[in-house]
């Protein structure tokens, strides 16, 4: 008997219709950016630099230029400060980092692009990039935290003090102190980093996959000095994003001038090696954790010290210390946060960009002062619960913790778990079984949707939200057919297009939060208009005919909880952020879960695999588990992928990444990945937004590296604080 592919909804889950976009994506009719075909295409190829820091002397494209079929090569000296600058996100601006493109003969990072080769075909011009001799004059260029030209600072603004920890740590019966380390790691989502553009006149089409598609049209029109109404931004379908897609790079104000330059369409695909620097990634953390508790487990004393990493361009440290002295109840607490500044590119959003290191850090501790305190690591959490964040004493909306933890446990087998290290084999094989927490911010963002609906019934719902594979489509269709009472096969979407009403970023697993609010007001002034109760079950279409109207449309704005007046307008031009989590003033929204896994590690060849995983999330109403079910269940497999496999290792003689392709940039198989199982855990929140939802799409990542390190130990006895976590690290301990 084959297992369903998701639970059967119960409690507050919506049905688990499938997905809208099924049919296209299976026949290949699904038009990616970089599918779009447009009449007389130029292809473009961009070349890398190949230092880590330094300047341009020359560039000799003598060889380039006679290459057959060259249109033009951009270079900071061709492109003579025709794009302007635009500063990062995080000063402000749209840009994923604040290197100006092709701004000047400055080499800020390895794979920073320095020409844009424009033929017409993709050969001539990689042909050509490759033929472009580029004389560097080269400078050190410090790679990470211990190179000595690091810049290291101390981040006020992450900085946390309650009570008197010194004090507490000091005195406590039963205490952790202890390092942990994150690496390097990059996305990688399937589809490639893609732009097309085309100009009519002067207007400027921009076929892109992005997350933020109002980011990218006002962005661009900054970097190009034009009117933000003289650009669209069109892309129905992103192959995987994760956080990459999030915000402009260099790439696209490159592919715009071009297209103007050459007077033809300009098509850019980066090849997968140039996606390791072309856009965001999650940076090397360290984490120096302390906990004490006393007899009964309750823990007394709290300290987490993170030091991050970022570019010399951009000042970013996410301080995902915030959420983890808040998780459980401690009355002395004291975090801080260090940054690093070195030669490398922004880094920046990859699912959990905060949560999955700093989580790995407080999650792997827990579990060790639960041995040290000689408790079961489910009932040290249980008895830490807390319905109240211990730092500003504020409350959750709502908190299923322990529900997940004994919803997971239960289906895991975990009381049958022997507690002792080394105490559970099978033949050859050592087993270990681990748990952690999974938790993650429920964000809220004001957005725009629109909803008209026809006499004959249909339905078209329309808000530039983004469908990344996460079920979009599928959310904003269900949505509007459940307000309005119509079938579902009677709704059709369109997303991904500035010229839709606008969307939040599809970011911080905000967007059905956040996007759904706003097709149901939509749908509700469509009862009205049509003289209809807002609650009522009356039947939307007969009241259609009976008013005699050929099509009703509405236009509906919703406002998250705590957003300024302003919001609206700043989602209009792209730089709406969605808010929650710990960044209100009256209360915190986390979305929680927890993570089991069962690890096996080989006595002989001291291989670590992990045939089963249970993790169950309470997020708030599910609108479809079966959408829901995916993003679980790839979230977990990528925390498997991310615990044992996942490592860019980093070249300290030039800042550059050693393994940037997919043969040696380590990734599961379908053969690493045994059982995963989700389970959505029933919860209502009508706090965090109107629609009940908290969000899915980072939680399922969070937790699962510090449950296989717990579960590492529990086969073995070594613990393992420095992830990946690898063969070599346990061959003298078996
Ligand atoms: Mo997510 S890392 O907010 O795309």
């Amino acid at each position: 008997m084959t297992e369903p592919l998701f639970p059967q909804p119960t409690g507050t889950m919506g049905r688990p219709y499938r997905r809208y976009e099924a049919h296209e994506k299976v026949n290949g009719t699904a038009t990616y950016a970089s599918d779009v075909r447009l009449a007389g295409t130029a292809h473009a190829y961009l070349l890398a630099s190949k230092i880590g820091r330094g300047r341009i002397e020359a560039f000799d494209l003598t060889a380039a230029l006679a290459v057959p079929g060259v249109v033009d090569i951009l270079t900071h000296e061709t492109v003579g400060g025709q794009i302007r600058q635009t500063p990062s996100l995080y000063t402000g601006g749209y840009a994923a980092d604040s290197v100006r493109p092709l701004g000047s003969a400055d080499v800020a990072y390895w794979g920073q692009p320095v020409a844009l080769v424009v033929a017409d075909s993709y050969e001539a011009a990689r042909e050509a990039a490759q033929k472009i001799d580029v004389a560097y004059a080269v400078a050190e260029a410090a790679s990470s935290f211990d190179s000595g030209g690091a810049e290291h600072s101390e981040l006020e603004q992450h900085a946390l003090r309650v009570g008197d920890f010194d004090g507490a740590f000091a005195a406590a019966p039963f205490k952790i102190d202890a390092h942990y380390s994150t690496p390097v790691q990059h996305h990688n989502a399937m589809e490639l980093f893609a732009t097309q553009c085309v100009w009519d006149g002067d207007r400027l089409t921009v076929y892109e996959p992005g997350q933020y598609l109002n980011n990218i049209k006002y962005g661009l029109a900054e970097q190009l000095g034009i009117d933000p109404e003289r650009i669209r931004v069109v892309n129905a379908y992103v192959g995987g994003a994760f956080g990459a897609k999030g915000f402009l790079t260099q790439r696209t104000a490159l592919v715009a001038l071009a297209a103007r330059r050459v007077g033809r369409p300009v098509k850019l695909v980066a090849t997968r090696e140039q996606g390791f620097f072309l856009s965001a990634y999650r940076a090397e953390t360290r984490h120096h954790v302390q906990l004490a508790a006393d007899q009964e487990g309750r823990l007394l004393a709290h300290r987490h010290e993170g030091w991050e990493l970022t570019s010399r361009a951009d000042l970013l440290a996410f301080g995902g210390n915030g959420m983890t002295v808040r998780l459980y109840a401690c009355p002395n607490i004291e975090s801080r946060v260090n940054v690093a500044r070195v030669d490398r590119s922004t880094p920046g959003f990859m699912r959990g960009p905060a949560e999955v290191p700093y989580a790995f850090a407080l999650e792997t501790a827990l579990d060790e002062l639960a041995y040290a305190a000689g408790l079961d690591p489910v009932e040290l959490r249980r008895i830490n619960d807390t319905d109240v964040e211990p730092v500003g004493g504020l409350p959750y909306t709502s908190r299923s913790l322990m529900q997940c933890f004994d919803a997971a446990g239960a289906a895991f087998g975990w009381p049958d778990r022997t507690a002792e290290p080394g105490s559970m084999r099978d033949g050859d094989w050592r087993v270990g079984w681990g748990c952690a927490a999974a938790f993650y911010p429920a964000y809220a963002a004001s957005s725009s949707a629109r909803v008209r609906l026809h006499a004959d019934g249909r339905v078209h719902v329309a808000s530039g939200g983004h469908e990344l594979g996460q079920g979009m489509y599928t959310m904003m269709a269900q949505v509007a057919a459940e307000r309005l009472g119509v079938p579902m096969d009677r709704v059709s979407v369109s997303l991904g297009d500035t010229d839709l009403p606008p969307a939040i970023v599809a970011g911080g697993s905000s967007s059905t939060t956040s996007v759904a609010p706003a097709i149901m007001a939509a749908c509700d002034a469509i009862r009205r208009r049509l003289g209809l109760d807002e609650g009522s079950q009356g039947d939307v279409v007969a009241a259609m005919v009976a008013s005699g109207t050929g099509m009703v449309e509405e236009y509906a704005e919703t406002r998250a909880h705590g957003e300024a007046p302003d919001t609206m307008r700043r989602l209009h031009r792209g730089q709406a952020a969605p808010s929650g989590g710990i960044h209100l003033e009256d209360r915190v929204q986390f979305a929680l879960g927890a993570q089991f896994v069962e690890v096996r590690i080989h006595a002989r060849t001291r291989e670590i695999r992990v045939p089963r995983a249970v993790g169950a999330f309470a997020a708030g109403r599910i609108i479809n588990p079966r959408t829901a079910h995916g993003q679980l269940v790839g979230g977990m497999i990528w925390g498997i992928s991310s615990a044992l496999m996942e490592h860019t290792d980093i070249d300290p003689r030039n800042a550059g990444y050693i393994n940037a392709n997919l043969a040696d940039y380590l990734l599961p198989v379908n053969a690493d990945i045994g059982t995963v199982q989700a389970i959505m855990v029933p919860e209502v929140d009508d706090l965090v937004s109107p629609a009940g939802v908290k969000g899915v799409g980072e939680i399922g990542t969070v937790g699962t590296a510090a449950a296989i390190s717990n579960a590492v130990h529990h086969a073995i006895g070594k613990r393992l604080r420095d992830l990946p976590l690898r063969i070599e690290h346990i061959l003298e301990d078996i």
